[in-house]
């Protein structure tokens, strides 16, 4: 797994070096980023020589202990990609209030709004500084948003003044790292199967039929269901998008490759994710040659494909089966219509003609219609947060489901 170790300015930034042998000893890889105050306090090289990574700077330029190329303008989406958790440390009260109002200035501050990882704050400063009203309603925003902040320790301060404001002891915090991992890692144990991407229908060696799903709301699933620790099978139309790490994906192009790649695996399945966008019909007739031009009309006959998710719920035993529904009308009718006829535990609905929603976009907007009865409206987000809003849905229902199991157990 992967921290990325931020070190903000304070005098405790020493001893964010002995936090990343710590880390290192736990099996966890570290890469650290520094902010400018931070590099006044200690040198990258201490970090880059003990993590043995990189250490990122800037956001533009400079890299100290690395090669010129690793800097990039965005950089900070790929580090936010590779992160598993963001570690601050010693955070100091600038970047408290920072983080808190979302200003993105330099590298740390950019890659935690890009990031959708964890975050653990561990603060450091004066006592005062802490206990400032102005701290105090930045540390409660972050709390509310879902931060783990480490609260500082009591004690001799290098101001000269005692009280709150020591960095907790470097033992403390990566308990807390652990913890949060363990947490945000509530798939772990599963089997969840994803599809993503669109088909696509030959009708001649040139030509075919396909729709305008590009993958990514699927791969958003596979990458968020891998980073909670399930064990992930991907089952891909065609598309250009990379496999997100620790994902096992397998290639397809028609709605029956799909189909039998399903069937194939869906046997040791705990959790089922369907995002493809799969062809409804396919040509009767495939023609081995080129279909040759002509001035006459050309009529194409076209049979229905097998419903993958409707055939997978029909006997779906402990699975959790989510749908989608691609709408463009009357979405919560139809949607609801999909949830009862397919038998599924989860449709995600989105109506595909909104601004920012459906197809090729790098945001959705949907509601989730959950079997028993629940209807959440989510705003527009990113897909990797609608993503995580799906998989909290699984979870909820995957609760219920084990209580429904085990009370009829108990034969209540
Ligand atoms: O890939 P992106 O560009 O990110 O776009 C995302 C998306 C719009 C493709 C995605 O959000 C979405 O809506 N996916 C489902 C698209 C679709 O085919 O919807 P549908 O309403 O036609 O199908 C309903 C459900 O049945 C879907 O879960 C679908 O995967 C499934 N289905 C449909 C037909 C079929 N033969 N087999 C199926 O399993």
């Amino acid at each position: 797994m992967r921290i990325t170790l931020g070190v903000t300015g304070g005098v405790a930034a020493y001893k964010a070096a002995e936090l990343v042998r710590l880390l290192q000893q736990d099996g966890f890889t570290v890469q650290v980023v520094m902010t400018r105050g931070a590099r006044e306090f200690i040198t990258p090289l201490t970090f880059a020589a003990l993590s043995g990574q990189k250490v990122i700077t800037d956001l533009f330029g400079d890299s100290s202990g690395s090669d010129a190329n690793l800097e990039s303008a965005i950089e900070h989406i790929a580090v936010a990609q590779r992160t598993d958790l963001l570690l601050v440390a010693p955070a100091t009260a600038d970047i408290l209030a920072k983080f808190a109002r979302g200003i993105a200035d330099d590298f740390l501050t950019t890659l935690y709004l890009a990031s959708t990882a964890p975050v653990v704050m561990a603060p450091a400063m004066n006592v005062n500084m802490w206990n400032h009203a102005a701290t105090q309603e930045n540390v409660a925003r972050l709390r509310a948003r879902g931060v783990t902040i480490v609260d500082p320790a009591e004690g001799y301060l290098a101001c000269g003044m005692t009280g709150a404001g020591r960095l907790a002891g470097q033992a403390e915090i990566v308990a807390a790292v652990r913890e949060v991992l363990k947490a945000d890692r509530d798939l772990a144990g599963e089997t969840v199967l994803v599809t993503a991407g669109p088909t696509c229908e030959d009708l001649d060696p040139v030509r075919y039929l396909t729709n305008r799903s590009s993958g990514k709301m699927g791969f958003a699933v596979a990458e968020a269901a891998a980073r909670r620790g399930a064990k992930v099978i991907l089952v891909s139309g065609p598309v250009s998008l990379e496999t997100p790490a620790g994902v096992e994906r397998i290639d397809v192009r028609t709605a029956k490759e799909m189909y039998f790649a399903v069937l194939d695996r869906v046997g040791g399945v705990s959790i089922a994710v369907l995002a493809a966008a799969v062809a409804d019909y396919r040509p009767v007739e495939q023609h081995a040659e080129k279909i040759k031009k002509s001035d006459a009309a050309l009529t194409i006959s076209l049979e229905p494909t097998t419903d993958i998710l409707a055939d997978i719920a029909k006997n779906k035993g402990q699975k959790i089966v989510v749908g989608f529904a691609a709408e463009t009308e009357r979405v919560a009718e139809n949607a609801r219509k999909k949830l009862s006829a397919k038998n599924a535990d989860l449709i995600v609905a989105n109506d595909v003609t909104a601004e920012g929603a459906g197809f090729d976009q790098d945001t959705n907007i949907v509601t989730l219609f959950s079997r028993d009865g629940r209807d959440l409206a989510l705003p527009k987000l990113n897909k990797s947060e609608v993503a995580q809003r799906i998989l909290d849905e699984v979870v909820r229902l995957r609760g219920l489901l084990h209580e429904t199991t085990s009370v009829k157990r108990s034969g209540a």
